[in-house]
């Protein structure tokens, strides 16, 4: 096949072949088609967009570029969620015990943080001990023993994405809807996987900010999906604000434990009852996303999910006693309460902001190589349509890093909109698609 011709069949707008596909994906990857090259292809495909057989291929090419996790030794339905990320996203500490507790099996495969957008693993890291490096046979060992194992990306599970991605973040090329649901859907079918929920995302801290876009991606992965015969249901879910009040990594450990032992944090509690009631229906555990919600419920009131929790954090080597007693975590060399300047009801945030305002303070990371502080974050205590008086503590930061206190609560006050008249507040589940 001629690379060349390949490329301009896809800039010219006609669809590739699976083979012609697989053709250029395996050859990227064993480095016999250089970057400029496929540079172009993915320009193409950014433009060109991708038909459904076409996406498939994509993603079988990906998927079939490293192993695919055998969990078929394993009894029960394999399920797992993918979120598209954003502020204060801290479902899967809260999903995945839930899920196991109620006998589903969940193999979570999560990311690191990048930007204003935090991730699962550096979460994870944040609780002393716990090991997120586990090999494909420690995973499978901790996921058949108890039912969930929370790990990050490993070298054998669909290489080819990470030499992708790397070359569409310098080329611009990130935002593409086919590029994006073969990243996402060969990571997680070469998981093992039975079922998946999806949380796409939308709002002003999300990834794909409008809802139109966000639905498109939703669809997409869905379609990807079924293709090779997994069960799905997404969500697209609001991240105007951020999830519940905590942000940063350990912060959002102890919120996370705060729920599974039956604090009602609303919004954080209804989206992650509604994305462990859809796990628990995908994994046959209940008839329907309502009857799982309702399982959900009874296993955080009988204080079962925060026992799976207890069991998921031992297995993996952590520190049981910052479970068991947040309060013992080291805490922040510095603090600030932030006071609102004005009287009104809160209409907007930029919640983009909110989250470089948490990296800022050390609990993100510019680049992949960025250290962060496991300490750092935000307890942000407001929501939109809430009424807020000159003088309120609207959020608190914390951080090591004594000049960033000001900067942080500049950012986060400019990213504050008020109104005179009463706002509605969010609504957090915006559709379900399945
Ligand atoms: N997340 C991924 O895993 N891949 C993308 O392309 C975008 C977001």
């Amino acid at each position: 096949m001629n690379t060349v011709e390949l490329i301009r069949k896809k800039r010219n707008g006609l669809p590739l072949t699976k083979s012609e596909i697989h053709f250029l994906i395996n050859s990227y990857q064993n480095k016999k088609i250089p970057d400029y090259q496929f540079s172009a292809f993915l320009m193409a495909v950014y433009f060109r967009g991708m038909n459904e057989t076409e996406q498939s291929a994509l993603t079988d090419a990906m998927i079939n570029s490293g192993k695919i996790v055998d969990l078929r030794k394993i009894k029960g339905v394999k399920v797992d969620k993918h979120s598209t990320g954003g502020v204060g996203d801290k479902t899967s500490m809260i999903i995945a015990p839930i899920a196991a507790a109620a006998g589903v099996k969940v193999p979570m495969i999560s990311g690191r943080g990048l930007g204003h957008s935090g991730g699962t693993l550096d979460k994870l890291d944040s609780i002393p001990g716990f090991r997120t490096d586990l090999s494909l046979s420690q995973f499978k060992n901790i996921l058949k023993k108890c039912g969930a194992v929370l790990i990050g990306q490993t070298k054998e599970i669909a290489p080819a994405d990470k030499l992708i991605y790397a070359l569409r973040d310098v080329t611009a090329t990130v935002e593409s809807i086919p590029l994006i649901t073969g990243s996402i859907m060969s990571k997680k079918i070469a998981e093992g996987i039975d079922g998946l929920v999806l949380d796409v995302k939308t709002g002003s801290g999300a990834f794909m900010s409008d809802e139109k876009d966000a639905a498109k991606l939703a669809e997409s992965l869905i379609r990807t999906a079924k293709s090779f015969d997994k069960k799905v249901i997404a969500f697209i879910t609001d991240m105007n604000q951020p999830l519940g009040n905590y942000i940063g990594n350990w912060f959002e450990v102890h919120e996370s434990i705060k729920v599974l032992q039956g604090e009602n944090v609303e919004d954080l509690l209804e989206l992650s009852l509604t994305l462990s009631g859809a796990m628990i229906y995908l994994g046959n555990k209940a008839g329907s996303i309502e009857e799982g919600k309702k399982i959900s419920f009874e296993l955080i009131k009988n204080g079962k999910a925060f026992e799976k929790f207890i069991e998921i954090v031992k297995n993996q080597g952590g520190d049981l006693k910052y479970i068991h007693n947040p309060d013992l975590y080291p805490k922040s060399k510095f603090s600030k309460k932030i006071f609102s300047p004005k009287t009104g009801h809160l209409s907007v945030i930029n919640n983009y902001d909110i989250g470089m305002s948490a990296l800022e303070l050390g609990a993100g990371r510019r680049t992949k190589e960025d250290k962060i502080d496991p300490k750092a974050g935000i307890i942000f205590y407001s929501k939109i349509g809430s009424k807020i008086n000159k003088g309120d503590v609207i959020a608190e930061v914390f951080t090591d890093n004594k000049a960033k206190l000001e900067i942080a609560r500049d950012k986060i006050l400019n990213s504050l909109t008020f109104s005179h008249t009463k706002t509605k507040k969010l609504k957090i589940i915006k559709k379900i698609i399945n």
